[in-house]
């Protein structure tokens, strides 16, 4: 098969990566792809919201199947377009049309789905500028922390916890005020939940669905979760709460009646649904719906797939999920992410790289590439904020239900990754040193 996977980070990296491994892979395409995709495929110049553009590319390369990787070009309706253009009926197209991408494009669509079908998540409510004194009189109902979430795409900065009521209602009036442009023209107010978070991420042909390796984010920029938000400074895969139990719980009360509900309201589903979860005392509650798989997870995800992903994205395509099982491999993969002096912030791009960071990949370690390009005389440089991701895997298995053991493979991958991220160098280069060091806290009790 010729495959074209859109996007341009360290997930689409990882997931073309994985798909390169597949004996059915023939020829492996990526848009706009990055330095990383380069060593496995051919990159394609263009955006992957640019829908005449990826159209020409299908054509062009004789592409037989579409692996959308960001939430954008989703959301602003590529999968319609793909599904109503008779030229490209015959591929194979792996994210939902925009209905369904509505899961994630719009946070009042989604509490009110998950309303409307019983599936746990936070007490919320939805305001515009014409019903701002219900939204202070909510707000007043409500305990700090106050959960403010711009209803529209914001670039993931759309969520603000607000320690004070005084400061949410200035907050929520910034919202409503243009704070992140038309995204915000709804609020969404909702109650704070305490407990540990986990990524979960299932593949779905909208009836059936195979659920993929688990794994926690590390969303802050400094060590212990403290300081800004960022798009994801490591994350480790298994999270060692994610026991059958708690798996037995996400299938019941999340995944089938979100899949229910999505038949129910004549929504066809066929791509990666993230779950962003709240672990509340052992009981599963939805943070929010993603329609693609999570940066920094998809680079410890992918490693941990022992199966034929490529095989899995094709039965999902065809709607044929229900013949499919996935291969979970007992190793553990931890990954940390570089990034640019000053991210979140302002950070200097087009600094250069060492070229090493194209060849460190091999054994248990794999380095993605997140934000580099080449600069016009041909080095390797960054160019964005978060620059490699580094996986490495436990060379040993897991030892079920021995908790030291588990604990171990964190360090071991913790030894071998951050032997790496030390090897790669470029100016203003900062990683967290903590990762995984929680999860052995918890393992270890
Ligand atoms: P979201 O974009 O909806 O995932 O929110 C970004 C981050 O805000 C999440 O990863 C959580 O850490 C936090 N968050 C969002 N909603 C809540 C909530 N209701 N209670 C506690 N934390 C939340
Ligand atoms: N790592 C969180 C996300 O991809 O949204």
């Amino acid at each position: 098969m010729n495959v074209l996977v859109l996007g341009g980070g360290g997930r689409e990296h990882a997931i073309a990566w994985k798909i390169s491994r597949s004996r059915d892979c023939e020829n492996l395409y990526a848009m706009p792809g990055n330095p990383g995709t380069a060593l496995l495929g051919q990159n394609i110049k263009g955006s992957p919201s640019d829908f005449q553009a990826v159209k020409s590319a299908v054509l062009e390369h004789g592409i037989d199947m579409v692996v959308v990787g960001p939430e954008d070009p989703l959301v602003k309706g590529l999968g319609d377009f793909f599904a109503q253009d008779k030229d490209l009926e015959k591929v194979l197209f792996i994210g939902p049309c925009s209905k369904g991408a509505a899961l994630e494009g719009s946070k009042d669509f989604a509490k009110n789905f998950m309303q409307r079908h019983s599936i746990p998540t936070a007490a919320f409510r939805s305001f515009t500028s014409e019903t701002l004194k219900e939204a202070d009189d909510f707000l007043s109902t409500l305990k700090a922390p106050y959960v403010l979430k711009a209803d529209g795409l914001a670039a993931g900065k759309g969520v603000l916890i607000c320690q004070s009521l005084e400061q949410a209602r200035v907050e929520l009036r910034n919202m409503l005020g243009g704070k992140f442009g038309a995204a915000g023209n709804t609020v969404v107010i909702e109650e704070f939940l305490s407990g540990i978070e986990v990524s979960m991420f299932i593949l779905t042909d909208g009836k059936d669905y195979l659920i993929l390796p688990e794994a926690k984010d590390y969303k802050r920029i400094g060590e212990g979760d403290t300081g800004l938000n960022t798009g994801g400074m490591g994350a480790v895969s298994p999270v060692p709460f994610v026991t059958d139990e708690f798996t037995q719980k996400v299938r019941e009360r999340i995944i089938e009646p979100t899949l229910a509900g999505l038949a129910e309201e004549g929504i066809p589903y066929k791509g990666f649904i993230f779950l962003g979860l709240m672990n509340c005392g052992g009981d599963p509650y939805v943070i929010e719906y993603n329609v693609r798989m999570g940066d920094p997870e998809t680079e410890a995800v992918m490693t941990r797939i022992d199966s034929d992903l490529l095989h899995h994205l094709k039965m999902c395509a065809l709607g044929r999920l229900s013949e499919d099982r996935i291969e979970i491999s007992p190793k553990s993969a931890l990954t940390v992410v570089c990034v640019s002096g000053g991210y979140p912030e302002s950070y200097r791009k087009g600094l250069e790289v060492s070229s090493n960071a194209l060849s460190l990949s091999g054994g248990n370690v794999n380095v993605f590439h997140s934000g580099t390009s080449y600069s016009p005389d041909g080095k390797l440089v960054t160019s964005g904020g978060r620059v490699l991701a580094i996986t490495a895997n436990s060379s040993i298995s897991d030892c079920p239900g021995c908790s030291s053991a588990a604990a171990g493979l964190i360090e071991e991958g913790r030894r071998a990754c951050y032997a790496q991220v030390e090897k790669i160098d470029f100016e203003g280069k900062y990683f967290r040193r903590d990762i995984g060091l929680d999860i052995i806290r918890y393992i270890k009790g």
